[in-house]
């Protein structure tokens, strides 16, 4: 959580800060700052409550001046969002100022020992008292900023990416993290920090990705050096980055969900391009390739995410096991590293992340790690942390994904399940060739499947204004389909606000059914193929008890179009492929009610794109 940058070099800060922390407000957006600085002894914080344009409405009319400066958006962990926890935060000499991204969880020892020996604290922040310490040290010791902020992190746990600034050193940013991400960009005679390269590729794209416990100094008149925090010197390792600035824009859509949702013909084609032919008949993960062996016998997949990713993991363990006959558990990253699961040898652990900067799915990863499983990722963001500890990945390739509710990367994350299930498929010579061949074709056909389904965007449109006032909404599904009805009452819940619940329609009679009255809409996945007539007598049982039914239907579908009060007709396709095309209709309705609602859709209240703290 928190997004921060930081500028060194000829530029005028200010702009190049706040157009950095804007692309970086999907990161938390409850409160912003910034420090800037243009010479000794000028050192100016202005930080607010609220969004980056609060603050900027904030400083109109102040000096903005100044080549160095760093900022901070945040996601409240410790204290309330307001002006006093808003980083950055000053030392209590007011010499040093500091953003942070993470959470020091020996905060509260370090406070009360800081206490005693006289300083005095503003803010209920952790960051507030990392940069006390880092004063304490740096006067007590006399020693620079660099080594203040070097013995200060050998003292602290927890995760931090932080930029700091000393006013007796005007010339000079210190950085470092510790699983939080930063990435330094190397401009001429200037460099950038930021969370992630999105504030950064428009001035260059030659890039430095901080390793854990690496602290950056970067002086304007002597370059970028690099040293671990137990004083190694650490040689800097230059990467271009891919990314392109319009896909950092909203491109005239009104907002970046609905562009992402409409970007799915081109994502999921990117996440299969030169991975698959169907004319050829083949089926390759670059990525993996020489860890394929390894997968295909293992005795065990564990699939490790959160939220929508771990949905995700849901349809791969489905894919699998139906297509590839391997054993898949599917696991809360935060659940899984916290209860000593038993992972053999042979075992192979899959994380799937959206950003690659989860903390949990990370501390997970680590916790396999050291257990000695075989570590692959499913990861969107090039060169996050998550692609860098595991063993091999594969990308996919969504390009960056800036709506905080989770749209392309999800479709694409099952794209990548799919294709995985269907190379171990044939690897272990689980599936016909028939079957095989179909699959490829089908997913070859998929992008202009999706365009032909975002057709009925407007129709869609129409049955969530009739939905829009619900209180709460029910989601079925059954089979692979199931984690789609989970996925669409996530997508309700985090931008409308609605509460809603996604359960296996066979369940509901279990207890859901006790809900559903003349108010309750009920969307269910009902398209043909094998447990088609268990879902439609799933529906009579709403029906009979007056629910409203929304249902996703194969195109031509006669029954249940007869059932429902509306229907969403999707191409008919193999029944693997149909959680990601049922998928989109629930994107839609989400997005449609949150706008009619008028909720901001893109950073949804409490919420934050990249969970950095566990
Ligand atoms: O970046 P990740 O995929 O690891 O993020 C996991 C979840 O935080 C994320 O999917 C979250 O649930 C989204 N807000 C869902 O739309």
């Amino acid at each position: 959580m928190c997004g921060i940058v930081g500028y060194i070099g000829d530029k005028k800060a200010y702009p190049v800060l706040i157009k950095g922390l804007s692309r970086l407000e999907y990161r938390g957006y409850d409160s912003a700052g910034i420090a800037l600085m243009s010479n000794e002894e000028d050192l100016r914080v202005y930080k607010r409550q609220g969004k980056v344009q609060d603050l900027v409405d904030f400083v109109d009319g102040m000096d903005i001046e100044g080549n160095v400066g760093i900022g901070h958006t945040r996601w409240a962990t410790h204290g309330l969002p307001n002006d006093v926890n808003a980083h950055p935060h000053f030392s209590g000499d007011g010499d040093i100022v500091l953003v942070h991204n993470g959470i020091i969880e020996n905060y509260d020892i370090i406070k009360k020992e800081l206490i005693k020996r006289g300083h005095v604290f503003k803010s209920e922040t952790d960051t507030e008292v990392l940069v006390h310490l880092i004063e304490d040290i740096k006067n007590n010791s006399t020693v620079s900023l660099e080594e203040a902020v070097r013995i200060a992190l050998n003292e602290v746990h927890g995760a931090y990416a932080i930029v700091a600034l000393s006013k007796h050193e005007p010339n000079k940013i210190i950085a470092a993290k510790k699983s939080s991400p930063l990435v330094i960009g190397m401009g001429e005679d200037e460099y950038y920090l930021a969370s992630d390269a999105t504030p950064i590729v428009e001035y260059t794209k030659n890039v430095v990705y901080l390793e854990d416990e690496q602290i950056a100094i970067i002086d304007r008149n002597n370059g970028l050096r690099i040293i671990s925090i137990s004083n190694k010197e650490v040689s800097p390792y230059v990467q271009e980055l891919e990314m392109q600035l319009e896909e950092l824009e909203k491109g005239g859509y009104d907002h970046f969900m609905l562009k992402e949702i409409y970007e799915q013909p081109r994502a999921i084609h990117d996440s299969f391009r030169g991975r698959l032919n169907a004319q050829e008949g083949w089926i390759s993960l670059g990525g993996i390739r020489d860890f394929e062996e390894r997968i295909a016998e293992a005795n065990r997949i564990i699939i490790i995410a959160c939220g929508t990713s771990w949905h995700a993991g849901l349809v791969g363990e489905y894919y699998i096991e139906d297509l590839a006959r391997i054993p898949v558990e599917v696991e809360y990253a935060s659940e899984f590293r916290y209860r000593n699961p038993i992972i053999r040898p042979n075992d192979v652990v899959i994380a799937i992340s959206q950003s690659g900067e989860t903390a949990d799915t990370l501390a997970a990863l680590k916790m396999a790690k050291e257990k000695g499983a075989t570590l692959l990722g499913i990861v969107n963001v090039v060169g996050s942390t998550i692609s860098r500890v595991t063993d091999a990945g594969s990308y996919t390739h969504a390009g960056p994904e800036i709506g905080v509710a989770s749209t392309k990367a999800f479709t694409t994350q099952v794209t990548l399940m799919a294709m995985l299930a269907m190379m171990l498929a044939k690897k272990r010579k689980t599936v016909t060739e028939e079957r095989f061949n179909t699959l490829l074709n089908e997913m070859e056909a998929l992008p202009s499947k999706i365009e032909k389904l975002l057709e009925s965007n407007d129709y869609i449109r129409g049955i969530a204004e009739i939905y829009k006032d619900a209180q709460n909404a029910l989601y079925l599904g059954r089979g692979s389909s199931f984690p789609i009805a989970l996925e669409g009452a996530l997508k309700l819940k985090e931008i409308s606000y609605i509460h809603a619940e996604g359960y296996p329609a066979a369940e509901m009679k279990h207890g859901p059914i006790a809900l559903i009255d003349e108010n309750m809409p009920v969307f269910v996945i009902a398209t043909k193929g094998e447990n088609y007539e268990k879902v439609v007598s799933n529906i009579q049982e709403v029906k009979a008890r007056k629910g409203k039914l929304v249902a996703i239907v194969t195109q031509g579908d006669v029954t249940v179009k007869n059932i429902a009060d509306h229907y969403i007709e999707i191409p008919d396709t193999d029944e693997m492929i149909v959680p990601i095309l049922a998928t989109i209709p629930w994107q839609l309705i989400s997005y449609h009610i949150a706008v009619m609602r008028e909720c901001n859709v893109d950073q949804p209240r409490n919420l934050a794109k990249s969970v950095t703290v566990e």
